[in-house]
C-alpha cells in the first residue's frame, strides 16, 4: 500500500487562518511564528477510495500503520521496525460502576508511552527528507520515545529534559544511544532552549507542537478506539493535557472518522490537567488566551506551565461540545493505586490523570451509568517508581522464618477486621 504523502492537500494555520502547500512551510506559520501551528490537511475523497470499514476490518496490520493513507508519510518503508499502536482497549474492569468503561491501554507501545504514535511519523518523516539528526526537548517521554525510535532508524537524536526529570526516563533515553541535555530549568527552558539549538544546527524538530505531522501519529489513538468498540463512538473519552498535543490529535481522530461516515459523531472530550498546573483549563474556560503558570505538579509528564498546543486542544474540546477539569496530586496517586489493583494497569501520575478525571466526575454525579466511556493511560509507571511507591506504600518487612510470615499475616488479618 503506498502512502498518503500525496494525499496531503495543504497545511492550515490555527491562528489567523492561511493556507500553504506542503512545501511550502517548514513548521509553523510564518506569519504568526509559533504561535501559528499548522493544521495538516487531506483530500478526504481520495483517502475514502483507500480506507474503508470493511478494508480495516480485514486488515492483519496490527499496528496503527493500518491507517497508512491518514497517515502524513510517503512509505510505511520509511517507518522504523518498532510495532507502534493497535494497543488493548480493556473493559469489564468494573471500576467506578461503569459497566460501559474502557481503558485504552497505550503504555503498551514499545517505548511504553502514547508518544510512540507520534515520534514513529516524524522519524519517518525525517528518514524521508534525509534529515542528519533529529531533536527534541522533552518530559521525559517524548524524549524517550524519540531515543528508542531514533536508535532503530540509525538516525542520531539529541533529547533536551529537565535535570529533575524521573531517573527512569533518563536511563531509557541514555540506554537508547541518545545524546541527552539535562537542562538546568523546567521543561519550558527546555523547550526554549532546543528550539535555539536546532535553528542552530539544522536537526529535524520531533516537537508536537511545532512540526504538524506529529499530531497526526498521535490521531490514530482515536481511530483504534472507534474500530475496538465495533465503529462506534464512545460517549465521552477522558484525556490528560499537559501541552495539549494528544488531545488535539484524539479530537482530530475522531473528526475525520466522522468525516469519512466510520462513526455517527465525535464523543465529549474531556481534557484533565493537573490543579498545579492547568492554563489549557483556564484558557477553555475562560476562553481568552492562554496565560503560562509556575507548574507544580507529581505529574512530571503533564507539567507544562507554558503548553504550547493549547489554541488546538482547546478547539478540539469545544468543538467536541466536552470540558476541561482538573485533579489534585493527591487524586493522581489515589488513581495510580487503584488502576493497580483493580484493573492491572500499572500508570505513571500523568497516564492514571484521565482515570482521576473520570473518578471525580463520577463522584460528582457528571457521568450517567450507562454511559460507554474510555479513559486514555497514556504512560507506563515503570517511568516514575518514586511516585508509585508514594502512590502503592511500602512492603511488609519479615525476616527469614515463617513464623515471621504468620505473625504478619494474622496482624494483617486482625487490622482488615478493625477496619
Ligand atoms: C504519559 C503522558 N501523558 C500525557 C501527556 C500529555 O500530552 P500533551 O503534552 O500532548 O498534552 C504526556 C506528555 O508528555 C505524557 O508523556
Ligand atoms: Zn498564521
Amino acid at each position: 500500500m503506498t502512502g498518503s504523502g500525496a494525499k496531503v492537500t495543504g497545511l492550515k494555520c490555527m491562528k489567523c487562518g492561511r493556507e500553504y502547500s506542503p512545501g511550502e512551510v517548514t513548521y509553523t506559520c510564518p506569519s504568526c511564528g509559533l504561535d501559528g501551528i499548522l493544521d495538516v490537511l487531506y483530500d478526504y475523497h481520495e483517502v475514502s477510495r483507500e480506507l474503508s470499514r470493511e478494508g480495516l476490518a480485514a486488515s492483519n496490520e496490527d499496528s496503527h500503520w493500518r491507517y497508512l493513507p491518514l497517515i502524513p508519510v510517503g512509505s510505511r518503508e520509511s517507518a522504523p521496525s518498532l510495532r507502534v499502536g493497535w494497543t488493548p482497549l480493556y473493559s469489564g474492569t468494573g471500576l467506578l460502576g461503569l459497566p460501559n468503561l474502557f481503558i485504552k491501554d497505550d503504555s503498551l507501545n514499545p517505548t511504553a508511552s502514547l508518544k510512540d504514535r507520534a515520534t514513529s511519523v516524524g522519524v519517518a518523516r525525517a528518514v524521508e527528507e534525509g534529515a542528519s539528526a533529529i531533536a527534541a526537548a522533552s518530559t521525559g517521554n517524548a524524549g524517550s520515545s524519540l531515543a528508542g525510535f531514533a536508535a532503530a532508524a540509525r538516525v542520531p537524536c539529541f533529547i533536551f529534559v529537565p535535570a529533575d526529570a524521573p531517573r527512569p526516563k533518563i536511563a531509557q533515553l541514555l540506554v537508547y544511544g541518545a545524546t541527552v541535555f539535562a537542562v538546568d530549568g523546567s521543561y519550558d527552558d527546555a523547550f526554549d532552549l532546543a528550539a535555539k539549538a536546532i535553528e542552530r544546527y539544522g536537526w529535524y524538530n520531533r516537537s508536537c507542537a511545532v512540526n504538524p505531522y506529529l499530531v497526526e501519529g498521535k490521531k490514530t489513538v482515536a481511530f483504534e478506539i472507534c474500530e475496538q468498540l465495533g465503529f462506534r463512538a464512545p460517549d465521552r473519552v477522558f484525556v490528560p493535557v499537559g501541552d495539549g498535543c494528544i488531545m488535539s490529535g484524539v479530537y482530530k481522530g475522531f473528526a475525520e472518522f466522522e468525516r469519512l461516515g466510520f462513526i455517527e459523531r465525535v464523543p465529549e472530550l474531556v481534557g484533565v490537567q493537573a490543579e498545579g498546573c492547568d492554563p489549557v483549563k483556564v484558557a477553555f474556560d475562560t476562553e481568552r488566551e492562554m496565560v503560562p503558570c509556575e507548574a507544580c505538579t507529581v505529574a512530571d509528564s503533564i507539567a507544562a506551565g507554558h503548553p504550547r498546543n493549547w489554541r488546538k486542544a482547546t478547539r478540539g474540546v469545544r468543538k467536541s461540545g466536552g470540558s476541561m477539569m482538573t485533579v489534585t496530586d493527591d487524586e493522581i496517586l489515589a488513581a495510580i493505586a487503584e488502576l493497580g489493583r483493580a484493573a492491572g494497569v500499572f500508570a505513571e501520575p500523568a497516564g492514571a490523570t484521565a482515570f482521576a478525571g473520570l473518578t471525580k466526575a463520577v463522584r460528582e454525579g457528571k457521568v450517567g451509568r450507562d454511559e460507554t466511556v474510555v479513559v486514555l493511560m497514556t504512560g507506563s509507571g515503570l517511568k516514575d517508581t518514586e511516585s508509585a511507591m508514594r502512590a502503592a506504600g511500602e512492603p511488609v518487612p519479615v525476616g527469614r522464618d515463617l513464623s515471621d510470615v504468620e505473625a504478619a499475616v494474622k496482624k494483617m488479618a486482625a487490622g482488615s477486621r478493625e477496619n
